[in-house]
Formats: structure tokens, C-alpha cells, sequence
């Protein structure tokens, strides 16, 4: 594709490492399990693989809490497995990035148990510590942010849970090692990092206290019951006023210059994508990050017209803006929210809607991510017991509600339920074999699996079917792939007004495609013909969710059924 880097045509697919497909019977994904199905995502038309952390772990944030940055954690493999998997993804054409966690470590990572043992050990200043809590600043994930170490005497700072000690980003032996880790993988011919939670590195130097008259547990029952808008606005200033001391601090930027300097040592155009929605992460548009996430697109209740075209304009405004302009990102799902399948749907249509978003992602100027188990309308599986759940901060808060706030235990369940991510992480669903094809049949899974699986909610049968969900992502992937102006076109949105249906107008040099978006029930019979780019040309139909036929001979009148997506070349 003209003039574009690989990461700018790709379409990216991130792997849950855990959850993907487990070849050993522990009931745990493992790299083996991911080679052995690199077929199917080169057959679903995906270029790119994003992993969550494989490295060992003692698992309290489900690998987000790393207790060492250079190898692999035993349950997925061992580092020969890591190569072998990238090797054969690279020969697949599957590009390779990984999740790089800047801000903290695991409590036992080798780091942090030299710097808690003693205050004058060689590693003593590599995290955050004081002698008593300057504030009342809390973890934005189980309640106070300083953490007592009886070894030392001193308490740390974690911006997450207490095993996840923040690192002190100040200390250049610090950023040493960590860039050090960085090049192990790159050495190895990783293609980028996903990196994690960079708004987190650096902290308020003068430490402000927040002034929000609760802590995190009372802020989560606030927002739970919170029921008119006046309440949901408060609770919306609430969360930002409790950890903005806590993040987005300037210095972050000049780590990122450095990063992305280690980066461009290296051949094949290796990317950085940055959790993070703000677009100054990407300094002037060629010294920091390749890519930030449009978070502001899935930051919402519903998927509507208005609010894409919203979020559209202001985006690509701020992108276009950037010395360099910058390369959008889009994604509607990941690992730490509820699946697009339920979040989205209403209940009635959510096959239909799910059919809609993904043409949304797809269509829209931008790298699209995908989060696994989407392409055939995983949703989420709420827990029942609390033995089950694996995501530390669901447990936390069911303590929290049971013996702090005196919450019944089956209210507590399922609010816990709702609130943990572990229902957006249950695993893969390959067949209607007993677990799923997941895990052999006499496995017990570590999480539980859907059973909707056992519904046609699984590859195998969607595979064979044409009209799957499945098969649907592949027709729209392909149509992506080969159609220029999706790929490398401008964006110009069309019927601003229209509450409906979503159209726009891709265009790249000579070649134009019109994208209809029909958010409503009803069948629409809508003219294009006002629209100087359509008007006396005839649409050539590249892809439809519906039945129609192949060329719409003028644009002056033309039905589109309910929840159609529509995508067809102007000619
Ligand atoms: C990021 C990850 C999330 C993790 C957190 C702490 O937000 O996406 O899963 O819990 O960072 O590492």
C-alpha cells in the first residue's frame, strides 16, 4: 500500500495469552496452543499480534505484575518456545508485538525484594519510598497507595495493587534495565511493544492530595449507585479528581523520545502503541509513540452516529495537527473491559450490532485492534462464586463491600461479577468439545469457560457456516485489505445531521468508497446524490452485511436494511 508502513495497513489481534488455547491439559494457554492455531488467524486475515504478558508472574494483576522482564513464565512455555513462536508467526506474515509494563514490577521481581530488604542496598532508591504517607493518594486498584514494609521500616508508593510496586523512573539504573529489557526482545525480532499504563511513570512532585471526601471503595459504590445524571457527572469529576495527582506528569515524554530512539536502532520499522488516549504521546508525530489508542471512541454506552462523528472529527483535528500528522488507532475491546458483544448489544439485535461495530473499526481511517474471541460474538460470562474469580481486583472488592460496607454477600457477588475483568477473559472458544476445544476435556480451565461455546459461539461450527459472524470478519478483513481508500484515504463524514445511520466518504487519489453505517431497525431509502463526490457516478457494492447486488446503478435511491453495513466503491 502506497507510501504506508506495515503497522499503518495492518490489522492487529491481541492474544490473552492465558485464555487463547492450551496444549498441555493445565488448563492454561500456552505458546504451543497459539502455534498450533497461527493458521487460523492468518486465515482470519489478521497481520498482527498483539500479546499480553507471557512473563513470569505471580499472577496477582494476571501477568501485569512481572517478576522478570527476559524470559517466559513456565506455564506458557520456555524461551525456545517463545523463538519458535515467533518464527513461525513471522512466517505467516504475523508481525509480533509485546506488552511492556514501565511503571511497576511484581512485589517479587528480584528488583523489588533488594530494594525492600534494607534502605542502604544497591538498589534502594529503584522504587518509591518514604517514611510515612505524604497523602492520601490511592491505588487505583485495591484502596491505599503506600504500603508498609516491615524489612525496611518504610512504606512504597503503587499506583495498581500492592504487588505492584511503581518503579522510580528518576533513577537512570532504572531506566537502564528496563531499556535493557526492552532490547532482549527486539534482539530476538519482536516487531513493537504495546506499552502499558504510561500516563502512571511519574507522580505529582509535590505530592498533592486529592480532595474527592472518599476513598477508592466508597468511590466504586458511589459509582455503582449513582442513578441521575447530576450523581454520573459527579462521579465522572470524582474518579479524575482522585488520580490526577497521579498521572500525566510532563516527564514522561522525554522516556518515550528515548524509547522510540531504541526503536529506530532497529530494522523493519519495529512500532510503539501506547495505552494511553492522549495524542501528545506522540511528541511531534515522529519522536515518540507511532500510535495511541482512540480510547474516546469505546468511552461510551452506546455506539451512535453522533457520537462516532464526534469523536472523528476531534481525533483526526488533533492528529492532522501534529507537525508530523499522526496515525490513528482504533479498537472498540480489550482485555480490560466488557466485550463489545455485550457492552454494545441491546439484547434484541446484538448480532446485528456486532456486525455493525466491527465495520465501524474497520472502515474508519486507522490501525484497527481486535480483541480475541470477538470474530465469533464472545460475551461476557459473569461469575457466580467468588472462589472463582482470578482478577485480585474483583476479590478485593468483594471484601471490601462484604466486611467493610456490610453489603449482602449476593449483592457483593454480583456487583463483583460485573465489575472484574475476568469476564472479558474466559477462554477462547474453539468447538462445542467439551471445554470449548480450549483445554483437553478432563482439564480444569482457570477460568471457567462460556457455555454459550456449546451454542455455535465457537470456530469450528462458524467456520462452516457462510454466514457466520466469523466468516464475516474474514469477507470484511479482505475487503479492507484490498480496497486502497479504507486503508489510506481521508475521512469525510456525510449527512452530518442524520441520527440513523452513519455515512462517510473514504478517499485516497482516484479511488473513493462510501460507507453507510444503518444504526436503526427500520429499513432507510436514502439519496446520495446531494453529496458532490457521488452525484451522477454509480456504486460499485464491495461489502454489505445484507443481500444486494453488486452495483447500486444510481446513488438517487437506495434501500438499505436494518443494521446494514455498507461499504461500495464510487465509480
Ligand atoms: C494496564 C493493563 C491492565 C493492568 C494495568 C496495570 O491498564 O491493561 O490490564 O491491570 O495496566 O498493569
Amino acid at each position: 500500500m502506497k507510501d504506508l508502513k506495515w503497522w499503518q495497513t495492518a490489522v492487529f489481534y491481541q492474544i490473552y495469552p492465558r485464555s487463547f488455547a492450551d496444549s498441555n491439559g493445565d488448563g492454561i494457554g500456552d505458546f504451543t496452543g497459539i502455534i498450533e492455531n497461527l493458521d487460523y488467524l492468518a486465515s482470519l486475515g489478521v497481520d498482527a499480534l498483539w500479546l499480553s504478558p507471557h512473563f513470569p508472574s505471580p499472577n496477582w494483576d494476571c501477568g501485569y505484575d512481572i517478576s522478570d522482564y527476559q524470559n517466559v513464565a513456565p506455564e506458557y512455555g520456555t524461551l525456545e518456545d517463545f523463538k519458535h513462536f515467533l518464527t513461525e508467526a513471522h512466517k505467516r506474515n504475523l508481525r509480533v508485538i509485546l506488552d511492556l509494563v514501565l511503571n511497576h514490577t511484581s512485589d517479587e521481581h528480584p528488583w523489588f525484594l533488594e530494594s525492600k530488604s534494607s534502605k542502604d542496598n544497591p538498589k534502594a532508591d529503584w522504587y518509591v519510598w518514604v517514611d510515612t504517607p505524604p497523602n492520601n493518594w490511592q491505588s487505583c486498584f485495591d484502596g491505599e497507595a503506600w504500603t508498609y514494609a516491615p524489612e525496611r521500616g518504610q512504606y512504597y508508593y503503587h499506583y495498581f495493587m500492592k504487588q505492584q510496586p511503581d518503579l522510580n523512573w528518576h533513577n537512570p539504573a532504572v531506566k537502564q534495565a528496563m531499556w535493557d529489557a526492552a532490547r532482549f526482545w527486539l534482539d530476538l525480532g519482536v516487531d513493537g511493544y504495546r506499552l502499558d499504563a504510561i500516563g502512571t511513570i511519574f507522580e505529582d512532585p509535590d505530592l498533592t492530595p486529592h480532595d474527592v471526601p472518599m476513598n477508592l471503595a466508597g468511590l466504586r459504590r458511589f459509582s455503582e449507585l449513582a442513578q441521575t445524571d447530576e450523581e454520573k457527572k459527579l462521579r465522572d469529576k470524582y474518579w479524575y479528581d482522585m488520580f490526577k495527582n497521579q498521572w500525566g506528569q510532563p516527564g514522561t515524554h522525554n522516556l518515550m523520545k528515548e524509547l522510540r530512539a531504541i526503536l529506530d536502532e532497529y530494522d523493519g520499522d519495529r512500532v510503539l502503541v501506547g495505552e494511553d488516549d492522549n495524542i501528545a504521546f506522540m511528541g511531534d508525530g515522529s519522536d515518540e509513540l507511532h500510535m495511541v489508542f482512540n480510547f474516546p471512541l469505546m468511552r461510551t454506552e452506546k455506539i451512535n452516529p453522533e457520537h462516532v462523528r464526534k469523536n472523528q472529527s476531534e481525533r483526526l483535528e488533533q492528529l492532522q495537527a501534529l507537525p508530523n500528522p499522526g496515525w490513528p488507532c482504533n479498537t472498540l475491546g480489550n482485555h480490560d473491559c466488557s466485550r463489545i458483544y455485550t457492552r454494545y448489544g441491546d439484547r434484541l439485535h446484538d448480532g446485528e450490532l456486532a456486525r455493525l461495530h466491527v465495520a465501524l473499526v474497520l472502515a474508519l481511517r486507522g490501525t484497527p485492534f481486535l480483541y480475541y474471541g470477538e470474530e465469533i460474538g464472545m460475551s461476557d460470562y459473569l461469575l457466580a462464586n467468588i472462589h472463582q474469580v482470578k482478577d485480585t481486583m474483583g476479590s478485593w472488592y468483594y471484601q471490601t463491600l462484604v466486611n467493610e460496607m456490610k453489603v449482602d454477600s449476593q449483592e457483593a457477588m454480583q456487583r463483583t461479577a460485573e465489575m472484574t475483568r475476568d469476564k472479558n477473559r474466559t477462554p477462547m472458544q474453539w468447538s462445542s468439545d467439551p471445554n470449548a476445544g480450549f483445554s483437553p476435556a478432563d482439564a480444569t480451565t482457570w477460568l471457567p469457560i462460556n457455555p454459550n461455546y456449546e451454542k455455535g459461539i465457537n470456530t469450528r461450527e462458524q467456520d462452516q457456516n457462510p454466514d457466520s459472524l466469523l466468516n464475516y470478519y474474514r469477507r470484511l478483513i479482505k475487503v479492507r485489505k484490498a480496497t486502497i481508500a479504507l486503508v489510506n484515504g481521508d475521512y469525510k463524514p456525510i449527512h452530518a445531521s442524520a441520527e440513523q445511520y452513519f455515512a462517510f466518504l473514504r478517499t485516497f487519489e482516484t479511488q473513493s468508497a462510501l460507507v453507510v453505517l444503518n444504526f436503526s431497525e427500520s429499513q432507510l431509502r436514502l439519496n446520495f446524490s446531494d453529496i458532490a463526490e457521488v452525484k451522477g457516478k454509480s456504486l460499485r457494492t464491495l461489502f454489505s452485511s445484507a443481500v444486494r447486488s453488486p452495483v447500486e446503478p444510481a446513488p438517487e435511491l437506495i434501500t438499505f436494511s436494518p443494521f446494514e453495513a455498507f461499504i461500495a466503491e464510487v465509480k
